[in-house]
């Protein structure tokens, strides 16, 4: 049993749809989420940039004591993710598109996956799609500008609207009854989605899976907090705090720290 902290990192806010997941499964256990907004998005950057900023935030979340990270972004997961679990002694956890299930149970056997360029450029999306694209079709799409738009409190304007049409055109003309959610930030724009897409397409994102997998490894490591406390949950972000307090949708603090 610990009362150690789990600590959470994103490239900034989008982490906080796995966090939400993570407190519903994990009420009691004390959280440490860190966004780090001031150099969102991590998708477009180089390998070494995303290693750099990854360790940084690490390290940060050790320094206060987490026995336990998620990698709440899918970037930083499918690019440092291997690196973080040979170079430090706790348990990691990463978010990877959820491709199996689309791929198992997709009728019109296409599926369509939103990512970052740095997440669909990496070997680990390439190992992972390469086992189903000669059963299937995949369309991946960079979802380029939306992060962004994210990150400055815009999920419902005009330009996220005409973003997503653009970007599910080519999905919906290969017939997709399956949309992969492959960036932490894009749960967020479910309800846009749901009004473009046809009914009969479903959207699948990790978060759920992620809290599940998060709780069999500390059970594993011997690292849940079996207590009934109410838990401390603490949010840091280098960007905006209020765009993280509307998406949190709930009355907690976030503090403003330079990382
Ligand atoms: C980004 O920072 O570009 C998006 C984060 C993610 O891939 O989940």
């Amino acid at each position: 049993m610990s009362k150690q902290p789990i600590g959470v990192f994103d490239s900034g806010v989008g982490g906080t749809s796995i966090w939400k997941e993570l407190h519903a499964l994990l009420p009691h256990e004390n959280t440490i989420y860190l966004a780090d907004s001031k150099n969102a998005p991590y998708g477009n950057k180089s390998k070494n940039e995303i290693l750099d900023l990854t360790k940084k935030n690490t390290e940060l979340l050790l320094n206060k004591g987490c026995k336990l990270i998620v990698v709440a972004c899918n970037t930083a997961t499918t690019n440092a993710i291997n690196y973080l679990r040979e170079n430090y002694n706790i348990p990691f956890i990463g978010i990877e598109p959820a491709i199996k299930p689309a791929a198992l149970n997709t009728k019109t056997k296409a599926v369509g996956i939103l990512a970052t360029k740095g997440t669909l450029s990496s070997e680990l999306f390439y190992k992972t799609t390469n086992i189903f694209s000669n059963k299937i079709k995949i369309i991946e799409q960079v979802g380029e500008g939306i992060v962004p738009l994210i990150e400055s409190g815009n999920v419902e304007s005009t330009q996220m609207k005409d973003l997503l049409q653009l970007y599910l055109k080519p999905m919906l003309d290969a017939d997709i009854d399956y949309l992969v959610l492959g960036c932490t930030h894009y749960p967020y724009l479910i309800p846009q989605l749901l009004k473009i897409l046809p009914s009969h397409v479903k959207i699948i994102d990790s978060g759920e899976a992620v809290a599940k997998q998060t709780k069999a490894v500390l059970k594993q490591h011997e690292l849940l907090n079996t207590t009934n406390n109410t838990p401390k949950l603490q949010f840091y972000s280098n960007g905006n705090p209020k765009v993280m307090m509307q998406l949190l949708e709930e009355d907690y603090t976030v503090d403003y720290l330079d990382f």
